[in-house]
């Protein structure tokens, strides 16, 4: 059982290369016509990425797919950069990720009157406007650099009454409802504000991904090789395309567990390699390996764990925990089954679990690296040796990226094999922490409507 898992879940050198292929053809589709390829290839309207020039004091608003995350940063400008930040951090409950979109909105704006009401050792000149960089991390039709419109939720949400809104004036309502008086200047996704971010420290950052609940990658694109973009343009202009590469689907290794899963999940058919990749489901497609190994093969002895037929019991931060247990009889695995899932284990089903764990785990950094190596031929294609033959920079952040270390390694092990090792030495990949929550405060400041020196 344990074969028939690792072959299914093999990625040998021509699975990545097909993958990696298959996202570059499917960008170039995105660009050229809506529609065109399963990645949505969302304009950003960021077309002014941050210079360092940026001064003054601005708010970010972080959802994605786990936390909420409020900030405010201080920008000194060239000399002096980010002066500080203050921020507050709460996990989004559970209930409003099925709530009403009032609701929803109206808990963002309570946490950030909460967080502005405390004050903090940073304040705004008399008369001016607080203004906000805010970080929606879902698929949202940009409508211009401060709106856009929900197209759908992914990452298990499904609140109701925000798809085909604009989410600025979802959140503007609530914030009048709450009675805070400030405007949002940029609307951005995670992968966006993560690339403004990085960045701001290093020009050579042409890419950014996001591995945590849910996954997605932008880049900087040539305006002029983006056939969809209509109207005026100067032709050395340049953009951040938000893949939404969560919905792409071509040539992925998939297993029985992974279409069971995809069948009981909200949004059957849609983010299959958000699903195959991202750390809302690696647990889950595991704990669906296991209890089909305990029933049909008997992994835990003669009774199935109960516990193990719960969908989700199992998180991707438990399979990280065991993954990285050194004793010889593999205690914290022992303890992370019976804890969790309520299994009691032997040494040698231990081992089993750990190598599901492994197959799962493999297999989703693996495809990942070759999600970013699609990324990387198709900018290197239209422009060659601008990526491969210099410097070039992937900043990385989300929760399984930061903490998995056997992901980051499956990732970076596979880029290297496509790219080979006289190209991968320029490609660096690199965890950008927290750069998203300066990002958006950036891009906020890049598009304040105030004059900037202050
Ligand atoms: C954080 C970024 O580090 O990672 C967020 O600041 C991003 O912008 C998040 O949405 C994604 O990770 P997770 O694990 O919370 O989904
Ligand atoms: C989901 C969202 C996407 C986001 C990603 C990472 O795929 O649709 O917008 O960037 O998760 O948080």
């Amino acid at each position: 059982m344990l074969t028939k898992l690792q072959q299914d879940c093999a990625t040998p050198l021509p699975v990545l290369r097909n993958v990696a292929d298959s996202m570059s053809a499917d960008i170039r589709a995105g660009l050229a016509v809506d529609g065109g390829s399963d990645l949505k290839m969302i304009l950003s309207y960021v077309d002014r990425l941050p210079t360092g020039n940026e001064k003054g004091l601005f708010y970010a608003l972080d959802l994605g797919g786990t936390n909420f995350r409020v900030l405010r940063v201080q920008l000194g400008g060239k000399d002096e950069r980010v002066i500080a930040t203050e921020s507050e951090q709460v996990s989004i409950p559970q209930e409003l990720m099925s709530a009403t979109s009032e609701e929803l909105f109206d808990f963002i704006a309570s946490v950030l009157a909460n967080f502005a009401q405390k004050g903090g050792n940073f304040h705004l000149p008399p008369g001016r406007k607080g203004e906000i960089g805010f970080t929606f991390s879902f698929p949202v039709k940009q409508t211009s650099i401060d709106s856009g419109i929900l197209i759908k939720w992914t990452k298990g949400f499904s609140v109701s009454g925000t798809a085909g809104k604009d989410v600025v004036a979802c959140l503007n309502e609530a914030m009048d409802r709450k009675g805070i008086d400030m405007r949002v200047s940029a609307l951005v996704n995670d992968t966006v504000a993560t690339l403004a971010g990085a960045r701001y420290w290093d020009d050579d950052v042409m890419v950014a991904v996001i591995l945590g609940t849910g996954t997605n990658a932008c880049y900087v694109e040539r305006m002029d090789a983006i056939p969809k973009l209509q109207g005026d343009f100067p032709s050395s202009g340049r953009t951040i395309v938000n893949l939404e590469w969560g919905a792409y689907r071509k040539g992925l290794p998939l297993t029985v567990f992974d279409r069971d899963m995809d069948a009981a999940s909200i949004n059957p058919g849609e983010q299959i390699f958000e699903k195959t990749i991202s750390g809302m489901y690696l647990g889950e497609i595991a704990r669906r390996a296991l209890l089909y190994m305990a029933e049909e093969g008997s992994l835990f002895g003669t009774s199935v764990p109960e516990k193990l037929s719960m969908p989700f019991v199992l998180g991707t931060p438990d399979l990280s925990a065991m993954q990285q247990d050194t004793t010889d009889d593999l205690q914290t695995v022992g303890s992370v089954l019976y804890d969790v899932a309520g299994v009691e284990s032997t040494l040698n089903s231990r081992k089993i679990v750990l190598e599901v764990c492994d197959t799962i785990v493999k297999r989703a950094g693996r495809l990942a690296g070759a999600g970013i190596v699609g990324i990387l031929q198709k900018i290197e294609e239209d422009t060659q040796g601008v990526i491969f033959g210099k410097r070039t920079v992937v900043a990385m952040d989300g929760g399984l990226y930061e903490r998995y270390s056997q992901y980051r390694r499956y990732l970076k092990e596979s880029v290297a094999e496509l790219l080979g090792p006289e190209t991968s030495q320029n490609i660096v990949i690199e965890h950008s922490k927290d750069g998203s929550g300066i990002g958006a405060a950036l891009l906020a400041a890049t598009n304040s409507k105030y004059d900037r020196n202050y």
